[in-house]
């Protein structure tokens, strides 16, 4: 499988005009939300002669707009603005942008060019690459979509200085998430940044490596039949942790219930695949001084289990989780008991003392 184009830019209008030369859409459509069209795209426009140029499509802010009434405003956009096969369609915003629009360019016409331009740091490391794209529908988180890659992503880390503290840490989950997939040196650095008082240039390269080790996971295993279920660590935890928090309405970031997977299943990894506790420990610390702790108690450990079983990748009653070996060795499908997830829990809650 070819990998997908990324570009990491020190010169956002630049690169993206050199891009849309070589591409040359006939016609340029610049999709944002309401909030990324206030804060992002007057940097994309003043920078870029295409951009500036381009015809203007926003939908509402955060995942409550990834819907097919979104989708059918962005269709109809198109069509107005008389969008042929050979249109080209940017994505400017988070991952409720990449993916929304990256399903409308996959559908429209069957199918026209699209560029990711990701603005938060979980549609960089996570949600702008590697081909996923979808809507939400009937109450259920990307029912309908696709695979289909963007012609290229454009990462640019200065889009990050106006992103809030709560989605930066958010993207960074998923970053620790490679880390730990990847090993080595890469783990230790991620541990060793100051997520605190972020430095752009250093994320900018961290974002970077992390890009590559999703980028190497989605290679192997585009359609998902294997490998690629390495990137489900922390999430089959992580998304029973997210579930119940919006049934007790009080919603949680994605990348937060992500981190305190992380800590539970890096339990069981020690616990069922040898992982090693002192990097157990040394990764759990990271995620307490960061992440916090979810406020659950012993009372939700039934319920947890229960939206864990009804988790869309298993089959059956079995729960299946990533694990890890070592930092970088995955184990996949792996089954442990009931008595020790609630025991992960125990560790969780307990600051993984
Ligand atoms: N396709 C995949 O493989 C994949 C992977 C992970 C997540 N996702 C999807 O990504 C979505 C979550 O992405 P997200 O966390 O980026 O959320 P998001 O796109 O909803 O963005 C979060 C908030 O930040 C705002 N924002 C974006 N960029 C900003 C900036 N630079 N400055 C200030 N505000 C900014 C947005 O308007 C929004 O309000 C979900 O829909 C999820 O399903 C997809
Ligand atoms: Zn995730």
């Amino acid at each position: 499988m070819r990998m997908q184009q990324i570009c990491f830019t020190q010169n956002l209008g630049a690169d993206v005009d050199a891009l849309i030369d070589a591409l040359q859409p006939d016609r340029l459509f610049v999709l944002t939300d309401h909030t990324t069209r206030e804060r992002c795209l007057p940097r994309l426009v003043s920078q870029s002669r295409h951009a500036a140029a381009a015809v203007n499509i926003s939908i509402g802010a955060t995942d409550t707009h990834k819907t097919l009434e979104s989708l059918s405003h962005v269709w109809t956009c198109l069509c107005e603005g008389k969008a042929t096969r050979h249109s080209l369609l940017l994505n400017l915003g988070g991952g409720m942008v990449t993916d929304l629009g990256g399903f409308a360019a996959a559908t429209f016409k069957r199918g026209i060019a699209f560029v990711n331009i990701p603005t938060t740091l979980l549609a960089m490391v996570d949600a702008a690459v590697g081909g996923k794209t979808g809507i939400n529908f009937h109450g259920l988180k990307n029912e309908i979509g696709c695979f289909r890659e963007a012609e290229a992503v454009v990462v640019d880390t200065e889009m990050l200085r106006s992103l809030d503290m709560p989605n930066l840490r958010s993207g960074y989950a998923e970053m620790l998430k490679h880390a730990l997939l990847e090993g080595g040196e890469m783990w230790a650095d991620h541990l060793r940044f100051d997520l605190a008082r972020p430095d752009l240039s250093r994320l900018q390269q961290l974002v970077a490596q992390s890009i590559h080790t999703k980028q190497r996971i989605v290679a192997a295993d585009p359609h998902e039949k294997g490998l690629r279920k390495a990137l489900n660590l922390g999430h089959t935890a992580g998304h029973a942790f997210e579930s119940l928090a919006m049934e007790q309405q009080r919603p949680v970031l994605h990348g937060y219930a992500v981190a305190w997977g992380l800590v539970c299943e890096l339990y069981l990894s020690a616990l069922h695949a040898g992982f090693p506790t002192q990097e157990m420990h040394q990764t759990v610390r990271f995620v307490r001084e960061h992440f916090g702790l979810p406020a659950i108690s012993c009372r939700d450990y039934e319920r947890l289990y229960a939206l864990m079983q009804h988790d869309k990748k298993n089959v059956g009653e079995n729960i299946n989780f990533t694990l890890l070996a070592h930092l970088g060795e995955v184990r996949l499908d792996q089954h442990v008991s009931r008595q020790e997830v609630f025991d992960s829990f125990d560790f969780l809650r307990e600051g993984g003392a």
